[in-house]
């Protein structure tokens, strides 16, 4: 059993651990990630083992804040800006990375840039002040999968495959960070996120240009392919049939469904997307045969939340040669 409470002793052990070169799963605002030492090769491989990630899907840094990020990164004028503004957050910034940094090469899959982010959640940021090295982590699932909310989530994910699993209750966004990359002339959003696309762009006082999901493969949170249940998914459900579970939101909801769970009753999309990845693990138990979704307006968090659901929509990716999932 390695779910522990992320007790001063606990988040000490993980420290520990990551600066032996062990993998270590810990709570951050957004999602649980899976961490490694990020100067360390061989910790950095473990994840990607334990996640059955393919190789070049690179994996975002955790820092405590710029100091740190400009030593492995050129923190140009806007990541400040953007940094300033929102770190300690929910936003990644793909920046380009400083060579002889001391980053190991794997966790950019060979690439000459490197997304940081600095967490908010108080053990993530425990962690890294006692651990003293930048930690590597994806979402703590297997490839392809839903990212997890909570310490059980990870446990189901990946057994004791972490030396240890740090508890620190639910994540309270509940949705991965957004992604945006500043190593072009133009600030591109790679990953829609908990952090919603209005506040940066109403910080940088212009649109972002988005990574197209069909184009060349800027960041492969872009694929189509992703965060899959094993059941089907039905969008934009206005009924639902006796063999469907229900993934509501809002106040009005249609009655006969095998199992339903309401993201937000009142209509909130904070709250949905906190609940997002719990209820779909949930009605993926279910036994029904699909999953029908209510619509979710498109603004705010709920352009993040329609992606994802779209995403989960196209089923789980079958395993290739290529890129699949992060
Ligand atoms: O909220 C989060 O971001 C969580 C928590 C644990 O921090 N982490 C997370 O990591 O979602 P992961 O590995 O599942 O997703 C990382 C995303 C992927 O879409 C990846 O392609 C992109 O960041 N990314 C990482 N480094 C990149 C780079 N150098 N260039 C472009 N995209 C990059
Ligand atoms: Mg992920």
């Amino acid at each position: 059993m390695s779910v522990v409470q992320a007790t001063p002793e606990a988040i000490s052990r993980a420290a520990r651990a990551l600066a032996r070169g062990d993998i270590v799963a810990f709570p951050t605002e957004t999602v649980y990630g899976l961490g490694a030492n990020a100067v360390e090769g061989r910790a950095v491989a473990r994840v990607f083992a334990a996640k059955e990630r393919p190789r070049f899907n690179p994996l975002i840094v955790h820092v405590l804040g710029i100091d740190e990020a400009n030593t492995y990164a050129v923190v140009n004028d806007t990541a400040r800006k953007l940094a300033e503004a929102f770190w300690p957050g929910p936003l990644s910034l793909v920046l380009k990375k400083r060579p002889g940094c001391g980053i190991a090469d794997l966790v950019s899959a060979g690439l000459d840039t490197i997304a940081l982010r600095a967490p908010a959640h108080a053990v993530a940021r425990a962690m890294l002040v006692e651990a003293q090295v930048p930690i590597a982590a994806p979402s703590a699932n297997r490839s392809g999968r839903v990212s997890p909310t909570t310490a059980a989530h990870v446990e189901a994910e990946l057994g004791d495959i972490p030396a240890l699993i740090l508890d620190g209750g639910p994540s309270p966004l509940g949705l991965e960070s957004t992604v945006v990359s500043l190593v072009g002339p133009e600030p591109i959003l790679l990953r829609l996120g908990a952090l919603p696309r209005e506040a940066i762009e109403t910080l940088l006082g212009k649109k972002l240009a988005q990574a197209k999901r069909d184009g060349p493969i800027a960041s492969p949170g872009q694929l189509a392919s992703h965060y899959a249940p094993d059941t089907k998914l039905r969008l934009e459900a206005t009924g639902v049939s006796p063999d469907e579970a229900l993934l509501a939101f809002g106040p009005r909801v249609p009655k006969g469904a095998i199992a339903t769970i309401n993201l937000s009753a009142s209509g909130d999309l904070p709250e949905a997307a906190a609940r997002l990845f719990c209820a779909l693990r949930e009605l993926d138990q279910s036994g029904a045969k699909t999953i029908a979704v209510m619509p979710i307006p498109n603004r705010g968090l709920g352009e993040a939340i329609n992606d994802r659901l779209q995403r989960a929509a196209c089923g789980v990716p079958a395993i290739s040669a290529s890129a699949q999932s992060e």
